[in-house]
């Protein structure tokens, strides 16, 4: 039985018990902060079994992709050492919402494995939680599994619900007692039952978990019981398919060997046994499918792990021997594979492709330079990596320190990893020490939050409650200072969500007048606004009026509403990959950082421009609304990973987006005027930027270009919308004036040649010319030498010209002079001393030359050459 038909199997198994197949979520977990990856078919139903979500249906079944790298499931380390550990998993799963529970569980389990799958039962062994008697008693009554292979197992892993058959699913979340099932490989291979000493042994096989969900763990580690209890199953495709195609290891089986033949064509590697090409076989599985689901390689996060993993794939492709890119050709093999389970993967196959290739290329770079670094390392100490190498790798060739430890392992080298620790750490401090927060860093305050009006006034009556020069607190601040004004209400907005922070002016009694340049949070909710004091003194607790810089706050508005229009449009025309990498938005423009691989066309990004567009002339209100974070996402609201949100958040709609965001926007979509993108460009790999302009800059920007268009088609004397046509014309004629003239110093310096027979000297019966010729291209001395030979009959001939800096050279001896003189060697004779080389047959030779400054004294130096030669 094929992995496809297992799974199929599987499926349509728990739809003929009444459940419904749905189908396997993203990687990502949907607004999850607790989770980095998908790491199990019940990460979709999380909150239907805490309660919080209803479905239509009350049983379910999935193919669920899962990733266990990093966070608390991570098994990252041991893939390739052992026979069934992944990065990326298929999980086989059914699920009952206060549905079934732990009978019919068990019963499925059972009918499924020995019916349909037909495993002999007395192969099977099963686990339960040590004070799970119900479950006990329906393997051993109803079941009928004979007791000694039932295992019960306590708290073994050093705490309360810390044990093998407790499941959680993260540190917090909905977990319970499991009951699980093991496949016997027999006795020819080492290991024991579960339980056992030899547990760890690979005979006894976990296949598949029967988790009875019912507590939802809180983070002070108590548990309450969930709504109604439920079930979360997962059995490995992987594993199952091993017992059921009769291997031993995961990498066996048919998914596997296809990926490691793959691997093996790309490498160039004979040995299919090889642990490289499982690790690689693993990881394209893994690499592939987070970038289905809008991972891109990069420094922190989600993207951070999928890096590692794809520079480990590429380290072992290195390993194999492989220096050029390949990890991204085995795309095709895995959709080939995968793709029919898994629709979006065969969507997604050239960006992922792309998203790889760019990787490879980056890393390409510096893995090479790393290795000798490590090498060398290495053949210093054999047993002993130090931290600061490793930090090296890390820090300055792209080596993540799993990497970097892989190395080590296969080498049986100790790695110093608390050195590599505090290597960080000290760049770490030197980066605060040397970097911008210094002055953030000093400020001290202690009071009461800035309470910000400026959603709705830009000007105010406020209290000075703070005041610093050059970072320090002070009482006072004179004329002429630059200081950080702190008051107690503000209708100034401070930097933050990419929009920039207001400018304007504080003005107070006596003629006080500080002019904001910018205003930027000291603190969370406590805003700095930083200025010079233009006259008069500002003191704690004056009152001052704070008037915002009403037309560059407005413009800054049109540009940042119109950046969540730009986000939706992105989206729509791209694809749903697209997420916020970052932002910058003022007064100018608006710059949008996101996640797409290719350079957008021109088509699309007229696209865009026009949707947004269309939003502005419907003129649509804008609204904000305070909502619980749940709630918001519940209404579509657009979050950004890995941003963090309070409990409560802003929403805004703007035309048809909806996003979280307390920044400042226009009232009416409309009030934004008009929306141009100027530029689009790659900031990293996979991460595109583009910038735009919004009303009276677009305005400007658009009156500028006309006006240009219109000065240009008046120097070529033609109408705007002739100018195309008219510059292809020019550019033509220019073509063939720049072809005439060519022809025309060619003529001319083939003249020149009669001028020199007279220069030509007898050298032992041959005339030897060495002579320059202005103006001639690689043709035209050519033709010169032809005529000069049949006039000369008997010669040896150099002839030179400079173009742009070059040396142009050809000799040529006459057909009865050769075997005297070879037109290879003179012409070598001046090549070299112009910076060149050159060749050719011995009667014709040609060469170039990058230094003229010597073409003079190698010329005249010919006879004498020659002299020598003959
Ligand atoms: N969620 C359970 C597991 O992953 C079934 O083992």
């Amino acid at each position: 039985m094929n992995s496809s038909e297992i799974r199929d199997k599987f499926l349509s198994f728990f739809e003929s018990k009444g459940h419904t197949r749905v189908r396997s979520s993203s990687l990502i977990p949907g607004n999850d902060p607790t989770l980095l990856f998908t790491n199990s078919g019940m990460v979709q139903f999380k909150d239907v079994f805490l309660g919080q979500d209803k479905r239509a249906y009350s049983r379910a079944t999935t193919a669920q992709r899962s990733v266990r790298a990093g966070g608390k499931h991570n098994d990252l380390e041991n893939v390739g050492y052992t026979a069934r550990h992944h990065t990326f998993f298929e999980m086989l799963g059914n699920f009952s919402f206060g549905d079934y529970f732990k009978k019919d569980a068990i019963h499925y389990a059972w009918e499924l494995l020995t019916t349909v799958y037909k495993l002999p039962a007395d192969k099977l062994t099963v686990t339960v939680y040590q004070e799970d008697d119900e479950a006990y008693d329906i393997w051993k009554n109803e079941i009928g599994v004979p007791v000694e292979r039932i295992i019960r197992i306590g708290d073994n892993k050093g705490a309360r619900y810390a044990s093998d058959n407790f499941w959680q699913m993260a540190d917090t979340g909905p977990c319970g007692p499991c009951t699980e099932i093991f496949y016997d490989h027999g006795p020819e291979i080492w290991g024991g039952p579960p339980g056992s000493a030899e547990e760890d042994g690979d005979r006894f096989i976990e296949i598949w978990n029967l988790v009875f969900m019912q507590f939802n763990k809180d983070e002070a580690g108590v548990l309450h019981p969930l709504p109604k209890p439920c079930v979360d199953t997962g059995m490995g495709l992987e594993r199952l398919s091993a017992v059921l195609q009769h291997v031993h290891s995961n990498y066996e089986i048919d998914t596997f060997q296809n990926l490691i033949k793959a691997a093996a064509r790309e490498t160039g590697c004979t040995d299919l046994g090889n642990n490289s090409l499982k690790v690689i076989a693993d990881h394209i599985r893994c690499a592939g499918f987070l970038i289905v689901d809008g991972v891109i390689p990069g420094n922190e996060g989600r993207g951070y792990v999928l890096r590692r993993i794809t520079r480990r794939a590429l380290r072992h492709g290195h390993k194999l021997g492989q220096s050029q890119p390949f990890f991204y050709r085995l795309v095709a093999d895995l959709v080939r594979e995968m793709g029919g389970a898994y629709p979006e993967l065969a969507e997604a196959a050239e960006r992922v492709a792309q998203v790889i290739r760019q990787e490879e290329e980056r890393f390409g770079e510096t893995l090479e330079n790393g290795m000798k670094i490590l090498e060398a390392a290495l053949a210093k100490d054999g047993k002993n990596l130090d931290g600061d190498t490793a930090f090296t790798l890390y820090d300055t060739y792209g080596f993540p320190l799993d990497l970097t430890a892989d190395i080590c392992r296969e080498r049986n080298v100790s790695l110093d990893e608390a050195g590599f620790n505090a290597a960080m750490e000290l760049q770490r401090k030197k980066a605060r020490e040397g970097g911008k927060f210094k002055m953030a860093a000093a400020i001290e305050y202690i009071g009461d939050k800035t309470r910000f009006v400026g959603y709705e006034q830009l000007q105010h009556e406020a209290k000075i409650v703070a005041l610093y020069v050059e970072g320090s607190p002070v009482n006072e601040v004179q004329a002429g200072q630059y200081a950080i004004v702190v008051l107690d209400t503000t209708p100034f907005y401070a930097e933050s969500g990419g929009q920039c922070g207001d400018s304007g002016v504080l003005t107070g009694n006596g003629g006080a007048v500080f002019e904001v340049s910018d205003t930027q949070k000291i603190q969370a909710d406590v805003f700095g606004h930083h200025g010079v004091l233009q006259s008069g003194k500002l003191t704690i607790v004056q009152s001052v009026k704070a008037e915002v810089a009403g037309e560059v706050r407005a413009q800054t508005m049109r540009n940042h509403s119109a950046t969540h229009l730009m986000h939706k449009a992105l989206r729509e025309v791209l694809g749903s990959h697209v997420a916020q990498k970052g932002s910058l938005v003022d007064a100018d423009k608006t710059r949008f950082d996101f996640s797409h691989t290719a350079p957008m066309t021109a088509g699309e990004i007229r696209q865009v421009e026009q949707i947004v567009n269309r939003e502005i002339l419907a003129n649509a209100a804008t609204s904000a609304q305070l909502m619980a974070f749940d709630d918001a996402v519940k209404h579509g609201a657009m979050a950004l990973f890995g941003e963090k949100y309070g409990d409560e958040v802003r929403v805004l709609d703007i035309g048809s987006s909806r996003e979280l965001c307390g920044g400042t926007h226009v009232a009416r979509t409309g009030d934004i005027g008009l929306f141009k993108i100027v530029a689009e460009s790659g900031v990293a790999a996979g991460i595109r930027r583009v910038e735009a302009v919004t009303g009276e800059v677009a305005l400007t920007l658009v009156q500028t270009q006309s006006n240009r268009i219109n000065e240009a088609a008046a120097a070529l004397k033609a109408q705007p919308e002739e100018l195309t046509q008219r510059i292809v014309q020019v550019q033509e004629h220019v073509k063939s004036l720049e072809k005439e003239l060519a022809a025309l110093k060619s003529r001319l310096a083939s003249n020149q040649g009669d001028e020199l027979l007279a220069q030509a000297v007898d050298v032992k019966g041959i005339k030897v010319l060495a002579a320059m010729l202005d103006g001639a291209d690689v043709n035209a001395l050519r033709e010169t030498m032809d005529k000069l030979k049949d006039k000369l009959k008997t010669a040896a001939i150099v002839l030179a010209a400079v173009n742009d800096g070059k040396v142009s050279l050809i000799a040529g001896v006459t057909a009865d002079s050769i075997s005297r003189l070879k037109a290879g060697d003179l012409v070598n004779f001046v090549a070299q001393q112009v910076g060149g080389k050159g060749g050719g047959r011995p009667d014709m030779a040609q060469a170039g030359g990058t230094d003229p400054s010597g073409l003079a004294a190698a010329l005249a130096g010919v006879t004498d050459w020659v002299h020598g030669r003959v």
